[in-house]
Parts: C-alpha cells; sequence; structure tokens
C-alpha cells in the first residue's frame, strides 16, 4: 500500500518530519523506496540534471511521462509526485486537468506537483475537484527564472512576505495536500507552516518546515555544473564514477579486462571441428 495524502497531512499533525527526494529513473527510485523514503518527486529539475539543459523550462509533458512511468515501476510504498512543465496548466482549466489526468493514468503518479499560488489556485481548485492530489510550489519557483531575473531568495521584504503567505493560505483553501516552499528565509518559512494546516516541505527554506525536499543528484554529489547553497552532499558519487571509469579504461587497454570470470566457456572440441 502507497503513502496516501491523508498519511502526509497526519505526519504535519503529529510533528514527524517529511522527506522527501526527486528521482527521474528506474534504478535510483527503486533505491529511495526501499529506504523508506515516503515521497518521490518527479521534478522538473530533470531537464537540468539528467537532460543537460540550463533551466527547467524546455523540459515537456511527454520527457515528464517517460521518467514519471520509470520512477513508478521502480517504487512500491513511496507517494510519486509528478512535476507538470512550464506552461502546461496555465492557459485553460481543460488544458491544465487534461494534462494533469495524463500522469496519473498514464505515468501511474499519485499526485502532481505545480507552481505558483493565488495565479493558479483556480487550477488546484478544478484537479483537487476530479480526485487528482496537488502539491503546491511556491516561493522560488523556477519555471519563472526569467521573471525573477536569476535564483534569488523570496519574500525579503514585507510586501513580498506577505504575498508568500497569501499564495500558501490561497493554495491550502484550493484543497493542495502540501506546499514545497523553495528558497525563502527560515523565519518567514516556520511562520507559513505555522499558519496553515497542510505540510510545507521546505528546499532552501530552513529547518521550520515540516519536510525538506533535495534533488538526489545534489544530495550524492553525483551532478557537478553547481552545488546549491540549500544542498548538503552526503557523497561524492561523481568522484567515484571518476575513478571507477578511469580504472575500466586502463584494463580495457591494458588487457586486464575481462579475466575468465567474466567470460564464457565451451567444449574446446566443438570449436576444433570448426576449425578443421
Ligand atoms: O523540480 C524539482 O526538483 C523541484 C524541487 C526542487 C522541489 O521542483
Amino acid at each position: 500500500m502507497r503513502v496516501t495524502i491523508n498519511q502526509v497531512k497526519e505526519m504535519k499533525q503529529k510533528g514527524e518530519k517529511i522527506a522527501m527526494l526527486t528521482a527521474y529513473d528506474y534504478t535510483t527510485a527503486k533505491v529511495i523506496d526501499e529506504a523508506g523514503i515516503p515521497l518521490i518527486l518527479v521534478g522538473d529539475s530533470l531537464g537540468m540534471v539528467v537532460l543537460g539543459y540550463e533551466s527547467t523550462i524546455p523540459v515537456t509533458i511527454e520527457d515528464m511521462l517517460h521518467h514519471t512511468k520509470a520512477v513508478v515501476r521502480g517504487t512500491k510504498r513511496a507517494m510519486v509526485v509528478a512535476d507538470m512543465p512550464f506552461m502546461t496548466y496555465h492557459i485553460s482549466l481543460p488544458e491544465a486537468l487534461k494534462n494533469a489526468t495524463r500522469f496519473i493514468q498514464e505515468g501511474g503518479a499519485q499526485a502532481v506537483k505545480l507552481e505558483g499560488g493565488v495565479t493558479v489556485a483556480d487550477k488546484v481548485r478544478k484537479l483537487v475537484e476530479c480526485g487528482i492530489p496537488v502539491m503546491g510550489h511556491i516561493g522560488l519557483t523556477p519555471q519563472s527564472i526569467h521573471q525573477f531575473g536569476g535564483h534569488k531568495i523570496q519574500g525579503k521584504t514585507p510586501e513580498a512576505a506577505g504575498r508568500l503567505l497569501e499564495d500558501a493560505k490561497a493554495l491550502e483553501e484550493a484543497g493542495a495536500f502540501s506546499i514545497v516552499l523553495e528558497t525563502v528565509p527560515t523565519p518567514l518559512s516556520a511562520l507559513i507552516t505555522q499558519k496553515i494546516s497542510i505540510p510545507t516541505i521546505g528546499i532552501g527554506a530552513g529547518i521550520g518546515c515540516d519536510g525538506q525536499v533535495q534533488v538526489i543528484n545534489d544530495i550524492l554529489g553525483s551532478f557537478t555544473d553547481f552545488v546549491p547553497k540549500h544542498a548538503k552532499q552526503y557523497a561524492k558519487i561523481a568522484d567515484i564514477m571518476s575513478s571507477a571509469i578511469a580504472e575500466y579504461f586502463s584494463e580495457v587497454k591494458s588487457g586486464k579486462f575481462p579475466t575468465d570470470q567474466q567470460s564464457f566457456s565451451m567444449d574446446e572440441s566443438l570449436l576444433a571441428k570448426l576449425t578443421k
């Protein structure tokens, strides 16, 4: 039985911290699921850490569906939340509904995430009314990076802080089951967390949130283009990969690999018949 939205909401009520990680493929999702992480996000950070784009903006619904299906196949217990890509939920309510449906019906996800607060609350309400659980995402919303003019901390003026609180309340009121707060000062995210009944999941939003989400490649140290300030590297996988690849390269060149252990034998007399 997979983790449900009610269980996620109960975790806030019980004061139990919520851990969430991104995944984009079967193998990684399986390891995360087996570690007991209750929520897996197929983030559109896929664009940067898997597909090599500079931002999340070029990511398409087909890209996201392809990876969502792989993550769902790799998981048994975690709730899989799929990110709706740029402009797949803004244009109209029917389009938002049609695209969200694809993630649930074709992709096999249990929920979708979309960026924005007051401006997308009508879409959130419609999806929830139709039975699609929605995770909100406010603060530094990467799909609006050109509007923000870079990766800037959000909510730093009283007006901006007030708007973020309004966004959080609008999402709660529209029926979202949780909200990602990205790159928000710690005291402000703690205040938002106190003021709403649904869980807040922070990324660069400090310890006062109900939970935390990180990009798997950041915490494993496998993405080396940049290390965001909010990420802690629990491993340096890129270094381990580099030395393993270098060793393989040198063993192929020197004839040390493969040995009999990685090879298959056959009856030599059969070979002798062939060479007659
Ligand atoms: O795309 C993503 O990985 C995200 C997280 C950073 C929250 O939206």
